[in-house]
């Protein structure tokens, strides 16, 4: 079956959010807090990355991200403030984990990774509870 350009871009952006890997991306700079995802990536890949959380998780970036101390109606996306945050970058490392050691999937493997943060949450912050 033919699988258009827009779904092999979400395949690959899924393979880079679960294995927390850039392709040969030229480097890119400006990401002043990141611990899990690779600090060369590019500002295009990082913003997709997060709309799959939003849409993973049915939030918005401001679930994860605190404002502005001096300018509250703007975002300080280098800013750990929120508690979600961290407890996110743990949920990056368990989707890892998870697809290498019990999935045997490896970073070059083709296609979208068995385990993704939408597995679980289907659309939902707070899984357990449904
Ligand atoms: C479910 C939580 C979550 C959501 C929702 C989310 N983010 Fe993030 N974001 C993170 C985490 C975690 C990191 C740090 C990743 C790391 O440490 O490798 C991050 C990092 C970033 C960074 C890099 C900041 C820096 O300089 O270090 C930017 C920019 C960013 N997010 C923008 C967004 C935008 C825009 C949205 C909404 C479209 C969004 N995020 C939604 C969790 C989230
Ligand atoms: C194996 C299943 C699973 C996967 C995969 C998974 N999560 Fe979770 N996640 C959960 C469960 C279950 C909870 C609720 C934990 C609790 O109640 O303490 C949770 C909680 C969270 C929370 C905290 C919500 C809150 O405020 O209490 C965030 C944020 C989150 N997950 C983000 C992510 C992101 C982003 C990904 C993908 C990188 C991801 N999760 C992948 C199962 C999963």
């Amino acid at each position: 079956m033919f699988t258009g350009k827009k779904n092999r871009i979400v395949v690959l952006l899924v393979a880079l959010v679960t294995l927390g890997i850039a392709a040969s991306q030229p480097p890119d700079g400006g990401h002043e807090n990141l611990k899990v995802l690779p600090k060369n990536i590019t500002h295009e890949t990082l913003d997709s990355i997060m709309n799959t959380y939003n849409t993973a998780l049915g939030v918005k970036c401001a679930f994860c991200h605190a404002p502005q101390k001096d300018n509250p109606q703007r975002m300080d996306y280098a800013s750990d403030d929120k508690p979600e945050k961290e407890i996110t970058r743990n949920m990056m490392r368990m989707t890892i984990d998870i697809n290498k050691k019990y999935f045997k999937f490896k970073k070059d493997d083709p296609g979208v990774p068995p385990v993704t943060c939408v597995t679980c949450h289907h659309g939902e912050a707070f899984p357990e509870a449904k």
